[in-house]
């Protein structure tokens, strides 16, 4: 799929087919993640990856909209430093959403759904995924190829109009 093509295709994907994820496109989405930019590079981010089905039952208990986690083939549980300093925090949260974008896109490019979730009860995806205490998990996100429909261009996505949104040379 080309890039263009990907970015357009690219929505919360919440129901998924049993069909597998081969491992190498699996690494593949993986590596995405990794190569994604990070302020001074410092790659304040971790990725967990949970495909055994009890455990993705469990995982879906940390957050309050989750119910597509226990039905994906994998989910990424995305861990950084539980950061004293604000500053740091919200940097990390940045690059923790570039690497989350480069995750889907490159899901979506391998006809992969993916669909997001926010992490709100720290100590169970402590226990769940087994994190050291200085770490925690941010969001997960849910992969699989999709039960709905396939992964196409979408022509009019519920977006604000372009030119709301763009302020050219000032506000
Ligand atoms: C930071 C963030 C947190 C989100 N948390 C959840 C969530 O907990 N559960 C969920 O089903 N979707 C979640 N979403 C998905 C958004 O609802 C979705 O991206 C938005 O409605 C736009 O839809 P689209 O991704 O299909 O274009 C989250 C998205 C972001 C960026």
């Amino acid at each position: 799929m080309e890039t263009w093509n990907a970015i357009l295709s690219r929505r919360n994907v919440r129901t998924y087919s049993d069909r597998p994820i081969p491992p190498d496109d699996l690494d593949c989405i993986l590596e995405a993640g990794r190569r994604a930019p990070s302020s001074q590079n410092w790659q304040p981010w971790d990725f967990v990856v949970v495909t055994d089905r009890d455990q993705l039952k469990r995982l879906s208990t940390v957050a309050p909209y989750a119910g597509h986690v226990p039905g994906s083939v994998a989910t990424i549980a995305l861990v950084m430093g539980d950061f004293d300093d604000a500053g740091k925090r919200e940097t990390a949260r940045f690059d923790l959403g570039q690497a989350t974008v480069s995750i889907m896109l490159a899901a979506v490019d391998l006809g992969i759904g993916s669909g997001h979730a926010t992490v709100t009860d720290q100590e169970q995806a402590r226990r769940v995924l087994g994190l050291p205490d200085d770490r925690f998990c941010a969001y997960l996100i849910a992969l699989g190829h999709p039960a709905d429909r396939p992964l196409k261009p979408i022509r009019n996505p519920a977006r604000r109009p372009l030119e709301d949104v763009v302020h050219r040379g000032r506000w």
